[in-house]
């Protein structure tokens, strides 16, 4: 297992396959955003080498991520790849849902177990003003497909200031009446071309879980109060779903962190909102063998920030939708 210098196991590795994307969420990315030529990407056989080399290190859970991953040619057969790579215990993948539907089977057949969703209302109209292009109707087709089919399912809601943080926050916390599945509200982390736009539209943990209580009653702390990955656990009483709240601006979880990114350009990234990063894709197109690669990746891991400078307006310079949260 490989360990930075704070004693963090590192082994949860989040793989973006695109930078593309097929919405223009206003929390990501300006509307004119432009993506990377595919020949700067990694080419199927360099990522799934690198993933090789990332599981014999330790790491023993990917999830995919994007832009958005369902994008990526080849989805299913990465899929299968990874999940019959040694050491890899647990594949996920983070999706937006809108072109989901037609996949999951696939997907699943090829050993993908758990989804989480990106939705952050419930309302077509707003739904179509956060994501700029997006149609409600798409990503619950993705996910109905997704329950039916029998993956565990997240969804994940970005709460924007005086977009989605009232009505529409109780309806999404409804639902964990319904279904047996995690609604976890986020905060807006600020980062690249829109962070001044995230900073003011950040609203904190503590204000959306009154807003939740007062209208669906008393929320009953999970698991102690310890985290599930970043996420502390509530759940409404009798409810099979639960709510979770994650939290990076207001309530940091760095000491916890056990995650390195891997960028679509092939970059370590070794902090969400740090710019740190290292070059796997020329060392992959320079020759180097698989012990250079795996030691260049432990020696950068060693030297991975302790946290995020968001208290002092650090800011990263990629945009979410390049990295993949
Ligand atoms: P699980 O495996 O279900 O725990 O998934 P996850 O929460 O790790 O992944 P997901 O892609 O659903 O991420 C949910 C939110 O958490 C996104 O907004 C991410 O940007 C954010 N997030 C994930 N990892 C980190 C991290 O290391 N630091 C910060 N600040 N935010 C993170
Ligand atoms: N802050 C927090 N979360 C974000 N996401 C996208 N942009 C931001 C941001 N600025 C979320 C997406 C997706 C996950 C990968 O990251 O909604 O669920
Ligand atoms: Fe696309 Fe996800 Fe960014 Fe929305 S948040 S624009 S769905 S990458």
């Amino acid at each position: 297992m490989v360990q930075d210098r704070f004693h963090r196991n590192i082994h949860y590795l989040r793989v973006s396959l695109t930078d593309m994307c097929n919405l223009r969420c206003v929390y990501c990315m300006p509307e004119d955003m432009t993506f990377r030529p595919r020949s700067e990407l990694l080419q199927d056989a360099e990522l799934l080498r690198l993933v090789r080399c990332f599981a014999q290190l330790g790491f023993d859970k990917i999830r995919l991520t994007g832009g958005e991953p369902t994008l990526r040619e080849n989805l299913v057969e990465l899929v299968a790849a990874m999940a019959a790579t040694p050491g890899i215990r647990e594949l996920a993948m983070t999706t937006n849902g809108i072109t989901l539907k037609p996949l999951v089977a696939p997907l699943y057949a090829a050993g993908l177990r758990r989804v989480n969703v990106s939705l952050d209302t419930l309302d077509p109209v707003k739904f179509r003003r956060l994501t700029r292009w997006g149609q409600l109707n798409d990503v619950w087709a993705g996910l109905h497909a997704a329950e039916a089919a029998g993956l565990k399912i997240k969804l994940n809601a970005v709460v924007v200031r005086n977009q989605n943080d009232q009505a529409d926050v109780v309806d999404l916390a409804r639902l964990t009446l319904e279904h047996n599945w995690q609604i976890r509200f986020i905060e807006v982390m600020p980062m690249g071309q829109v962070a001044d736009f995230q900073k003011s539209a950040m609203v904190p943990e503590a204000e959306l879980r009154s807003t939740i209580q007062q209208a669906l009653g008393p929320l009953e702390l999970q698991n102690n109060g310890l985290l599930d990955g970043e996420a502390r656990v509530y759940q409404l009483p009798s409810a099979p779903g639960t709510l979770g709240f994650i939290s990076p601006v207001t309530q940091p979880f760095c000491a916890g962190c056990n995650r390195a990114r891997l960028t679509a350009d092939g970059r370590l990234l070794l902090c969400l909102l740090r710019d740190k990063e290292c070059n796997l894709l020329s060392l992959l197109r320079a020759g180097a063998p698989d012990e250079d690669v795996m030691k260049h990746i432990a020696d950068n891991i060693w030297y991975k920030p302790w946290g995020h400078g968001l208290a002092r307006d650090v800011r990263p310079t990629r945009n979410m939708s390049e990295i993949g949260g």
